[in-house]
């Protein structure tokens, strides 16, 4: 044995015994003549890929050589096709016989008369064509045929197919084998080999047969198939990390519907009801249902802060409609309620869920995505707490450079953005937004204050830590990229 793994034709009746049953079948077939591997699979009716293992670990046992050659294979263009179905414009002229040139279709006028001319199968005369020849076949028609069916045609009539743009020649990988001395020695004594067993079968050890039989052995270094298999997608990978990092600092997870009443999408969160992130140029609206239920006796606390608050008549039929969410922060207004009502308790929650907003899309902008929200519902809880909240969080995911921006949201006072650092592009890029509810949102939704809210997007994470270049990478369902994205 030279190296490991390799195995050499010094014995070869011992080394058959390695051979899979497969492998046998091609090496007897070989010959010091070449024959690529494509033919070779269907003269022995194998598949493809099972000949080509067989003939690399032939090869890895020298008793095959496999060279790569590139071969020219035609094949017909969309026009191509077409003439196939419909004949070329001169065949189609010739068929109408004589004619006035005004009633031929376009490209029968175009091609069709310079290509029956060039044939001498017309001649035109005062606006009129003349049939001369009317042909039995055309060369060039029936090397379209054996091209489509994939046979052989003459150089004269594939370079004319080539000049007409009928059919296009592109380059072809093929691989070709032939058998070494040694593996014609060994393809011989292959005939001579038999009894070997590929599988241990009950019957071998009920009548104790096993005991002489000579077994097949495994040669496991030969190469193989990559099994493919289902997984997680990247994304929903990422937002498992996540949710881990929320669970693990004691958080739990509060849901909401994706489609949500206005009311509690925007009213709840005191944002007035012309407040121009609601219009549809940002929002998407629905037709169906018609409206959507909200609790009234909230509701009625929530007009008071909008009537107070920002002086106009609040007016319930606009928070009836029903919206794609636009953030996350609603789940968050139900929760209030909730631990307001003493169905949760006061505490630490999340949730990741998809949101929706009516935007152009670019490499770092969807129009819908994943947001993480999240509250703080504990009476000392203060601004310091917020940012050590959320720079643990991002620490936990991997960012460690991260500011905190003043920013402006109708629902928190004070109000901030969190922006990280991208190495790379040598920029900050914006994460999300967070504060502290106003005492108009906490007090009406469950009668205290202060709460601590933040909602975070999602996909802008991966997309820095695995350096994608382009967001909608998540949405387009590249199996390639799919198989071989891996979050740790
Ligand atoms: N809802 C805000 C957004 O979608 C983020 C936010 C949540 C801000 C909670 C403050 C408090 O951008």
């Amino acid at each position: 044995m030279a190296d490991k793994g390799k195995v050499t034709v010094t014995s070869s009746p011992k080394l058959l015994l390695l051979l899979h049953p497969n492998d046998i079948a091609v090496l007897k077939s070989l010959s010091k003549q070449e024959i690529g591997l494509k033919e070779l699979a269907a003269k022995l009716k194998m598949n493809y890929d099972a000949v080509m293992r067989s003939a690399l670990t032939l090869k890895e046992a020298g008793m095959a050589d496999i060279k790569e050659s590139k071969k020219d294979m035609p094949a017909l263009t969309t026009e191509g096709k077409r003439f196939l179905k419909d004949k070329f414009p001169e065949q189609r002229l010739v068929a109408k016989g004589e004619q006035k040139i005004e009633k031929l279709d376009d490209e029968e006028k175009r091609i069709g008369i310079t290509w029956a001319l060039k044939n001498g199968w017309v001649k035109i005369k005062v606006g009129r064509v003349m049939i001369e020849k009317t042909p039995e076949s055309y060369d060039l028609y029936e090397g379209l045929k054996a091209i489509d069916a994939g046979g052989a045609v003459d150089k004269k009539v594939m370079d004319a197919l080539k000049d007409r743009k009928s059919i296009e020649v592109k380059q072809e990988k093929t691989f070709i084998v032939s058998a070494t001395d040694g593996g014609l020695k060994a393809g011989k004594e292959a005939e001579t080999v038999k009894g070997e067993v590929n599988e241990l079968t009950s019957d071998l050890i009920v009548s104790g047969k096993w005991k002489e039989a000579k077994f097949r052995q495994y040669n496991v270094e030969a190469p193989a198939e990559k099994p493919l298999h289902g997984s997680m997608h990247p994304l929903q990978a990422y937002i498992e990390k996540i949710r881990r990092i929320f669970l693990n600092m004691g958080f739990e997870e509060m849901e909401g519907p994706e489609i949500e009443s206005s009311f509690w999408n925007f009213d709840a969160l005191f944002q007035p009801q012309d407040h121009p992130s609601r219009e549809l140029a940002d929002t998407f609206y629905l037709s169906k249902p018609g409206y959507m239920y909200y609790p009234k006796e909230v509701a009625e606390k929530v007009r008071e802060a909008h009537e107070k608050g920002w002086k106009y008549t609040w007016n319930p039929d606009v928070a009836e409609q029903p919206v794609l969410r636009t953030h996350t922060t609603g789940v968050s207004a139900r929760t209030l309620v909730e631990i307001g009502e003493s169905k949760k308790q006061p505490g630490k929650y999340f949730s990741i869920g998809k949101v929706y907003r009516n935007e152009a899309t670019d490499y770092k902008h969807l129009a819908e995505f994943y947001q993480v929200e999240g509250i703080v519902v504990w009476e000392n809880a203060s601004f310091v707490n917020l940012q050590g909240c959320l720079k643990e969080f991002y620490r936990q995911l991997g960012f460690n450079k991260i500011k905190f921006v003043p920013h402006y949201f109708p629902y928190t006072e004070p109000s901030m953005e969190i922006h990280v650092y991208h190495e790379k592009r040598k920029e900050w890029i914006e994460l999300g937004g967070s504060g502290i509810f106003r005492p108009e949102v906490s007090i009406p939704l469950w009668g205290k204050y202060p709460v601590l809210a933040w909602g975070l997007g999602i996909e802008r994470l991966p997309l820095l830590k695995y350096n994608i270049k382009d967001i909608r990478t998540f949405y387009q369902n590249d199996l390639k990229w799919l198989r071989e994205t891996k979050i740790d």
